[in-house]
C-alpha cells in the first residue's frame, strides 16, 4: 500500500491512479498525517504531491519529520521534492523564470527510479521554485535546460526527488518511473484487484449493516447500480433500492432505469418527488446552493421512506473523485464542487451513510460491475449527475426550462446513438444558457434561447478533452434542435477541456 500525502496539487488523483494501475493499493492522506498512522496502515512507500504553495514561504505546509524514520522509501514530486529538500537542509530559490510545459530531461547518474529509461526523455514541468543546493548526501540524477536539479536521490536513506511530474501522461517515461518506485524500490504487493475488492466489500458490508435494513439511493447510473448489486449480494432482501424522480431527469430515463433494474432482479421503490424538488429550487441561481437543496431533498425523501420500512442505513454510490473534489481528503485542497451525495448531507439526517465505492475511480467501478455480472449495456451508460438537469440549466430552474432542455438533450443523445458515436465518448449532453439571441425564422426576427452542446472523451472523468465530433454530425444536431425546439434560436459547441474547465457547466 502506497500513501500519497496531499499538498493540494491538481495532479494528486493522477498519482493515486498511476499506482493503482500497477495493481497496488494507494490512497491520499492529509500531508500532516502522523507517522504512527502510516505505520498502522503498513505503508510500503510514501509519495509527496506537488502544491500551489511555495516552500519559500514561512508558513508553507511540511510533512511530519517522523515520516522519514518509518523505514519506507519516500518520493517527493515537485513541491514534494522542495519540501523534503528544505527539511533536510537543502536550499530552495524562487527562479526568475517559470518552467512550465515540456522539457528535455537528461539523465546524469542512474538510480533505481530510472531503471530501463533512456538518457534523454520528454518530461512535464510546472514550477517556479528550484532546489538550487541539494541536501547533504543527495546525488543529482538528472537536469533540464532550466533546472539543474531535475531529479536527485539518497540511496542509503531511500529518498527520491523529482522536479518534473511523472504522473501526467505528457511525461513519456512517467509510468515507468512510478512503476520503478512502487515495485522496485518499495517492493509493494499487487493487492488491488476488482475481484478482491468485490469480495472484501461484501464481507465488510455484511459486518457493517448487520441485521438492519438499508435504503439504496438508485439513479440507474453505473455507480448506484453497482452499489445496489453489491448490497444485494451482501445483505439480500435487507436492501431497499429507491429511485427518486426529482423532475430533473432526461427524456425516458425513469422507464429505462426501472426496466434495467428489473433485469437485475432488484425490486425498486419508485418515488414521484417532482413537485417538491422543483418548488424548493425556485429562485435559486447559485450552483452550489442548487446542489445543497437537491442533496437535502434527497435525504428528506430517504428519511421518510426509512421511517416506513424501518431502515437504519443509507447506501450511496459516492466515488473517490467526488470525495476528493468535495474536500473531504486533505486539508490543503479546496472544495471544487460539492457533489450532491457528498457535500449536501444535512446535519439532521437520521440515517447512517455507507459508501462502499468511496475509494474507487469510475473505471474501477465498471470493472467491479463486470465481476458482479452486470451487463455491459448498463455499465457503459454515460454518467449522469445526481442533481440532473438542474446543473445543466444555467440560472434559475423552472419547469419550462427543464422541458426545453430535455427536448434538446434527447435530440443530441438520439443522434449520437444513431451515428454510433455514444460508445466512443465519455459523456454528452446539452446545456441551456440564460441568454437570448437574435435570429431570423422565415421573414421574422426571432429572439430565443441558446443551447450549448458538450461531449467529452475521458478515462475517469478527472481530466477530459472535448470530443472531435464530425462537423456534419454537429450540423445535423444543430438543425434538428433549432427546427424542433421552438424556444431555441442558436446552438453552440463547447470546445473546453478539463482542466481548466469542468465537464458540467455548473
Ligand atoms: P465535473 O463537472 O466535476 O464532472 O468535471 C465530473 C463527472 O462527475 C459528474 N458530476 C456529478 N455527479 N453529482 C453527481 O452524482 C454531482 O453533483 C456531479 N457533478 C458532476 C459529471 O457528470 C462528470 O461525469
Amino acid at each position: 500500500m502506497i500513501a500519497v500525502l496531499d499538498f493540494g496539487s491538481q495532479y494528486k488523483q493522477l498519482i493515486v491512479r498511476r499506482v493503482r494501475e500497477l495493481g497496488v493499493s494507494c490512497l491520499l492522506y492529509p500531508y500532516s498525517i502522523e507517522p504512527g498512522e502510516l505505520r498502522k496502515l503498513r505503508v510500503s512507500g510514501i509519495i509527496l504531491t506537488g502544491s500551489p504553495r511555495s516552500v519559500t514561504d514561512d508558513d508553507s505546509p511540511l510533512p511530519h519529520p517522523g515520516i522519514l524514520s518509518l523505514g519506507v522509501p519516500v518520493l517527493g514530486i515537485c513541491y514534494g521534492m522542495q519540501a523534503l529538500s528544505r527539511m533536510l537542509g537543502g536550499k530552495i530559490v524562487r527562479s526568475a523564470k517559470r518552467e512550465y510545459g515540456f522539457s528535455e530531461l537528461e539523465l546524469i547518474k542512474r538510480c533505481e527510479l530510472f531503471y530501463g529509461i533512456g538518457k534523454h526523455s520528454k518530461v512535464w514541468m510546472s514550477h517556479e521554485d528550484n532546489v538550487s543546493v541539494l541536501p547533504e548526501g543527495f546525488i543529482r540524477a538528472a537536469r533540464t535546460k532550466d533546472c539543474v536539479n531535475a531529479a536527485a536521490f539518497n540511496e542509503e536513506k531511500r529518498i527520491f526527488l523529482l522536479q518534473f511530474h511523472p504522473e501526467v501522461t505528457h511525461t513519456g517515461c512517467g509510468r515507468k518511473v512510478i512503476g520503478n518506485f512502487v515495485l522496485r524500490v518499495c517492493g509493494s504487493k499487487k493487492d488491488w484487484r476488482s475481484k478482491g475488492f468485490v469480495e472484501n466489500s461484501i464481507a465488510l458490508l455484511r459486518n457493517e449493516i448487520g441485521g438492519e435494513k438499508v435504503i439504496c439511493g438508485l439513479s440507474g447510473g453505473v455507480d448506484s447500480t453497482v452499489t445496489a448489486v453489491l448490497l444485494k449480494k451482501a445483505v439480500g432482501d435487507s436492501v431497499v433500492p429507491v429511485f427518486v424522480d426529482h423532475g430533473l431527469l432526461r427524456e425516458g430515463e425513469k422507464e429505462e432505469v426501472l426496466k434495467n433494474m428489473k433485469r437485475l432482479g432488484l425490486g425498486v421503490t419508485s418515488v414521484d418527488a417532482r413537485e417538491r424538488f422543483l418548488s424548493n429550487l425556485k429562485g435559486i441561481v447559485d450552483p452550489e446552493k442548487k446542489r445543497k437543496v437537491i442533496g437535502r431533498e434527497f435525504i428528506r425523501v430517504f428519511d421518510e421512506i426509512a421511517g416506513t420500512v424501518g431502515a437504519a442505513f443509507l447506501a450511496q454510490g459516492t466515488l473517490y473523485p467526488d470525495v476528493v473534489e468535495s474536500g473531504r481528503v486533505g486539508t490543503s485542497s479546496s472544495a471544487i464542487k460539492s457533489h450532491h451525495n457528498v457535500g449536501g448531507l444535512p446535519d439532521d439526517m437520521k440515517l447512517m451513510v455507507t459508501e462502499p465505492l468511496r475509494l474507487l475511480f469510475k473505471d474501477e467501478v465498471r470493472k467491479a460491475g463486470k465481476v458482479l455480472g452486470i451487463p455491459d449495456s448498463i455499465l457503459s451508460r454515460h454518467p449522469f449527475p445526481g442533481p440532473g438537469l438542474a446543473v445543466r440549466i444555467i440560472g434559475e430552474v423552472d419547469p419550462a426550462s427543464v422541458e426545453i432542455l430535455r427536448k434538446a438533450d434527447s435530440i443530441f443523445c438520439e443522434e449520437l446513438r444513431m451515428a454510433k458515436l455514444s460508445g466512443k465518448i465519455w459523456q454528452a449532453f446539452a446545456v441551456l444558457l440564460p441568454v437570448r439571441t437574435v435570429g431570423v425564422v422565415g421573414d421574422e426576427r426571432s429572439y430565443e434561447r441558446v443551447i450549448a452542446l458538450r461531449a467529452v472523451t475521458s478515462r475517469d472523468g478527472m481530466t477530459a478533452d472535448w470530443a472531435r465530433l464530425p462537423h456534419r454530425f454537429l450540423a445535423r444536431v444543430s438543425n434538428r434542435i433549432v427546427n424542433e425546439v421552438k424556444e431555441i434560436g442558436r446552438v453552440v459547441y463547447d470546445i473546453s477541456s478539463k482542466p481548466p474547465s469542468t465537464i458540467e457547466w455548473e
